[in-house]
């Protein structure tokens, strides 16, 4: 088996993009079109164009024993029905995967959380700060700012995605719509537990 090398990435997307180790997919509004509330206004903007909503790139687990991953991920400025682009969100989906750690590079927004139970919990997202989320609290994160909202995640190599119980359940809690040029936080009425 043999042992994970030491090695430096620039924090930033296109360093990400361009690396070796690295590897993801921008995901486009066709991609997340289910986690908008408004389904009307979601086919009436693909319609006319398909845009990036986020960049996402991840160090690939390609080496026996690399035990961590960080990734970087870009969410671009926009509106679909009023509210604020978005990536999917996830739930890490064994009882024993570990935790996440985030850290906002740069812009605004908003982290999402919920339990497996639907406990709601909102956080606001800002340079400089870092989140702790335990493993069995899912994770969405929205920009509501003028400029792209870049993080970094750091998060257990052999962590599973779940995808599906949010989809299945609606997307989250709570959504982030923007209301005379602000964001606010809203009830999602889709939500429902399962
Ligand atoms: O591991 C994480 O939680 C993040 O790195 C996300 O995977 C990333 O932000 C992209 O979001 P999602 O995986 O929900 O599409
Ligand atoms: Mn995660």
């Amino acid at each position: 088996m043999s042992a994970t090398l030491p090695f430096e990435l620039l924090l930033t997307q296109q360093a990400f993009g361009q690396s070796p180790y690295a590897a993801g997919t921008p995901r486009r509004l066709s991609d997340i079109k289910d986690s908008f509330g408004d389904d009307a206004a979601v086919a009436a903007a693909l319609q006319i164009d398909n845009p990036i909503i986020y960049d996402f790139h991840a160090l690939r687990s390609i080496e026996a024993g690399q035990k961590l991953i960080f990734g970087v991920t870009t969410i671009y400025p926009g509106t679909v029905g009023g509210e604020y682009y978005m990536t999917k969100g996830h739930f890490h989906a064994r009882e024993h995967d570990g935790d996440e750690v985030y850290m906002v590079v740069k812009g605004n927004g908003y982290l999402l959380l919920q339990a497996r139970d639907g406990s709601p919990q909102t956080l606001e997202m800002y340079p400089g700060a870092v989140y702790y989320t335990p493993a069995t609290w899912a994770h969405r994160t929205v920009n509501s700012g003028a400029e792209e909202l870049v993080f970094f995640s750091i998060w257990a190599a052999d962590v599973q995605y779940d995808y599906e119980t949010i989809t299945r359940r609606g997307g989250f809690p709570q959504r982030i719509v923007q209301r005379d040029g602000i964001p606010v936080v809203v009830e999602n009425a889709k939500f429902h537990l399962d």
